[in-house]
């Protein structure tokens, strides 16, 4: 144990207070902090390799840890002064818990800053960050080296642990420092915001920036958040925001670092997207790109958020019922074809109908009807969870895979539509390859893009097909098919096995 002083943990967590006091009792430097995590940013190489690496670990609560591993500082420190003398053991491991207390404080201030206005500076708050980091690091892991046996193996592994997790931010920070986009982020992002963008996998760009809501946790009214619902693979939280006109209420579906879904099992992992990094928040956006585009109106308004320190995605709350409800496994109705109510019927069909052009753009293929909402007071459908499209390899719109396979997500797209809205029509024929590259930078890869145009064009080639077999719908109540003389939901039912129509009723040959 030579070399550390037995201190309490209070000298530490507040270096700066009552100097007079303190002075005798405050720790040395061990090391100069200048020459501190040097090893890490002065070696280019490693930078290299780490900016290649997925960090994909979060730090959840530094501020928590810090007043925890505090707390512990300060019980050890307390055991180790006993009446019948001192333990020099437990006195240096109060001393030293406190230290590591005190980093983990300092970063979590840290990443609440802004990063700073050009690349010069950032990289020095980087190396700031990174040197803070080191000297926890270096402070506990003398800790474990010399009492590391002694100590029970909980806590021996909560503190091995944390040693990963500074190696982690450390990285995550590089991450921020070496991405190729730092400088056109720079001033707009926290560092927070920045960290956690690659640990997500995500590169630094603008378009990243103008994502981020003006919602964030400052607003949060405290303890209004909750758990709101669940689906296969995702929780959500409801947080309710103060604002100057009232409180507002939103959705909150933190970012996968890596993908957890199945859905390479029905794709084939060569045409599905990249595990390591599935950016479904940016598929999101993607998605309502489309839904602008189309004119459709179906997706809720859909931003990026940190909550609780996590990236994720922030939207409003869907109105109405979930056609199925995946927990309980039952369907509930809805006046999608309610004869007493047409006009509102109608209306739900021709958003249902148009939900299959826009996913089929999107390649969505997570569209059961688990994941969209119907009002049935003014017949508003939303389209939810719309993280599993835009795969690379899927240059075709999919035709829904028949019984058998993964029949859990298996039946959840609806192929190529029977019938298309007047209005959908107009703006479908309208897109371009170029406003597709246009639209999709930044959120998409290019070849996710390129796999986009081949599908948009399929379906413009489609529409064009039912638009002179006379199935381009202007009036949803009144239509009727030329060849059949069937109307609208007839039509599908005789004609559209998979359309969304049926699948809402749990009729559909799908899901
Ligand atoms: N914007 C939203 N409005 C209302 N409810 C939502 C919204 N987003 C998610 N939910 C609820 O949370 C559940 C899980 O969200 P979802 O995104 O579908 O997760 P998963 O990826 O696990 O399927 C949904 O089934 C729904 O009940
Ligand atoms: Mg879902």
């Amino acid at each position: 144990m030579r070399g550390a002083k037995t201190v309490s943990p209070q000298n530490h967590v507040n270096p700066t207070a009552s100097s007079s006091k303190s002075k005798r009792t405050q720790l040395p430097q061990r090391q100069k902090a200048s020459g501190e995590g040097a090893a890490l940013y002065k070696n280019k190489k490693y930078r290299r390799l780490v900016s290649r690496e997925r960090v994909t670990a979060q730090f959840q609560q530094p501020q928590q840890v810090s007043r925890d591993i505090l707390n512990a500082a300060w019980s050890a420190h307390n055991q180790g002064k006993t009446p019948w003398g001192k333990n020099h053991a437990l006195l240096v491991k109060g001393g030293q818990l406190g230290q590591v207390s005190n980093h983990i404080s300092l970063h979590s201030q840290a990443l609440k800053q802004p990063l700073a206005t050009n690349k010069g500076e950032i990289e020095q708050q980087g190396r700031q960050v990174i040197d803070n980091l080191q000297k926890g690091f270096n402070e506990l892991s003398q800790l474990l080296d010399q009492q590391g046996g002694m100590m029970h193996p909980t806590e021996f592994q909560q503190l091995n642990g944390l040693l990963r997790t500074f190696h982690n931010e450390q990285k995550l920070m590089l991450q921020v420092m070496d991405d190729p986009g730092v400088a056109s982020v720079a001033g707009s992002l926290d560092l927070t915001q920045a960290m956690e963008l690659k640990r997500l996998g995500y590169d630094l760009t603008p378009t990243m920036v103008k994502h981020f809501s003006s919602f964030n946790d400052s607003q949060l009214i405290r303890g209004s958040d909750q758990n709101f619902g669940s689906g296969a693979i995702h929780s959500v939280t409801k947080l309710q925001f103060q604002t100057s006109t009232g409180v507002v209420e939103k959705i909150f579906k933190g970012d996968d670092p890596v993908d957890p879904c199945p859905f390479d099992s029905i794709t084939g992992a060569k045409n599905y997207l990249d595990k390591s990094k599935p950016r479904f928040a940016t598929r999101n956006f993607a998605a309502a790109k489309f839904d602008n585009l189309l004119g459709t109106g179906l997706m809720p308004e859909m931003e990026l958020t940190v909550h609780d320190g996590q990236v994720g995605v922030l939207m409003d709350v869907a109105k109405g019922v979930k056609p199925y409800d995946q927990s309980t496994n039952q369907y509930n109705w809805t006046p999608v074809e309610d004869d007493s109510q047409p006009q509102k019927a109608a209306k739900i069909q021709e958003q249902l109908n148009s939900a299959e052009w826009l996913d089929g753009i999107c390649a969505q293929q997570d569209r059961h009807p688990g994941n969209l909402f119907i009002d049935p007071e003014d017949g508003k459908v939303t389209l939810i969870d719309n993280d599993m499209g835009f795969y690379p390899g899927l240059h075709q719109v999919r035709t829904p895979s028949k019984p058998g396979g993964f029949r859990r997500f298996a039946g959840s797209t609806a192929g190529l539509p029977s019938v298309i809205d007047a209005r959908v029509y107009e703006k479908l024929m309208s897109i371009t390859p170029a406003q597709i590259h246009q639209q999709m930078d930044g959120l998409i890869t290019r070849e996710e893009a390129k796999s986009t145009i081949s599908r948009v064009k399929e379906l413009q080639s489609h529409a064009s097909m039912l638009a002179s077999n006379g199935r381009v719908i202007e009036n949803w109540q009144q239509w009727k098919d030329p060849s059949t003389g069937l109307n609208a939901a007839q039509f599908q039912r005789h004609h559209a096995p998979d359309s969304y129509l049926l699948s809402v009723q749990g009729q559909s040959q799908g899901l």
